[in-house]
């Protein structure tokens, strides 16, 4: 009997791993509306939560991404009730004493960005630890932006700036965008093409905001509990049918690529 060969072309097939963003930026957003749609805790959301940001740095690990940098924890953040402070909090310590082995046998360097310093000294603790021992890993870095704002970031940057001014180690006619990018806590790594956003928020919430200035900008109604490896594919497909332009017209950019 004759049988027809069915080639299914998966979401992963469609992506052209010549053409991926080398810095993917997340607002993780939804976890607390997740889990009270499930008549939950709003701390369910976020233990779900964490096995979204498992699955989405392996998806990007696989795909050869080589940045991953997560909204986890905003500098507004700490007007949220203590009890989900403190849980999201032990929750992280919880999550990186687990992960680091993963980490490690995958190759991740695990970074911060954001003022860790405030936070719970076990918090901190355990992130310092998974930082020292993942720092020499090149497969891939996952950026976890803790106690981050964007303001708070450029902020801390114009301060150093004008220290050096101060000091007469930089002249202010010698200051530039590479004097600015030098002083950000995301020195040295490249400006994220994609920025996505869960759960249907249309807002960029003062996150990355120097960063993000030609990224191109990905919202889904998915609440990030739910946010898959699918969902990521969907976003980088949907990434690669958009040109990008950085202030050129279409005619330029088909005769310059
Ligand atoms: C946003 O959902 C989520 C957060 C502010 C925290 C994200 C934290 C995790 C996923 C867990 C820990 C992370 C790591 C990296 C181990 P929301 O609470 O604002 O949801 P809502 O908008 O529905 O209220």
């Amino acid at each position: 009997m004759y049988h027809k060969k069915r080639i299914v072309i998966s979401l992963k097939d469609k992506i052209s791993l010549n053409k991926l963003p080398s810095h993917l930026a997340v607002i993780m957003d939804g976890n607390g509306r997740w889990a009270k749609s499930k008549g939950k805790f709003r701390v369910f959301g976020h233990k779900n939560g964490v096995k979204s940001v498992r699955e989405i740095t392996e998806g990007c690990a696989e795909l050869g991404i080589k940045y991953l940098t997560l909204y986890a924890f905003s500098t507004e953040n700490w007007n949220r009730p203590k009890t989900e402070v403190s849980a999201l909090m032990n929750l992280l310590v919880d999550t990186i004493g687990k992960e680091l082995k993963t980490l490690t046998e995958n190759n991740i360097k695990l970074k911060t960005i954001g003022d860790i310093s405030k936070l719970p000294d076990n918090t901190r603790n355990a992130l310092l630890d998974c930082i020292e021992n993942t720092k020499d890993n090149t497969r891939m870095t996952l950026i976890l932006a803790l106690n981050y704002s964007s303001r708070w970031e450029l902020v801390e940057a114009t301060k150093s700036i004008a220290q050096k001014v101060n000091d007469g180690e930089l002249s202010p006619e010698n200051i530039d965008e590479n004097t600015v990018n030098a002083h950000l806590s995301t020195a040295g790594i490249p400006d994220p093409e994609l920025m996505i956003r869960t759960s249907g928020e249309l807002r960029i919430s003062n996150y990355l905001l120097w960063q993000l200035a030609y990224s191109e900008l990905y919202f889904t109604d998915v609440m990030w509990p739910d946010f898959s490896k699918e969902h990521l594919y969907e976003a980088l497909i949907d990434f690669q049918k958009r040109e990008r332009r950085f202030g050129q017209t279409s005619d330029q950019i088909s005769i310059n690529s």
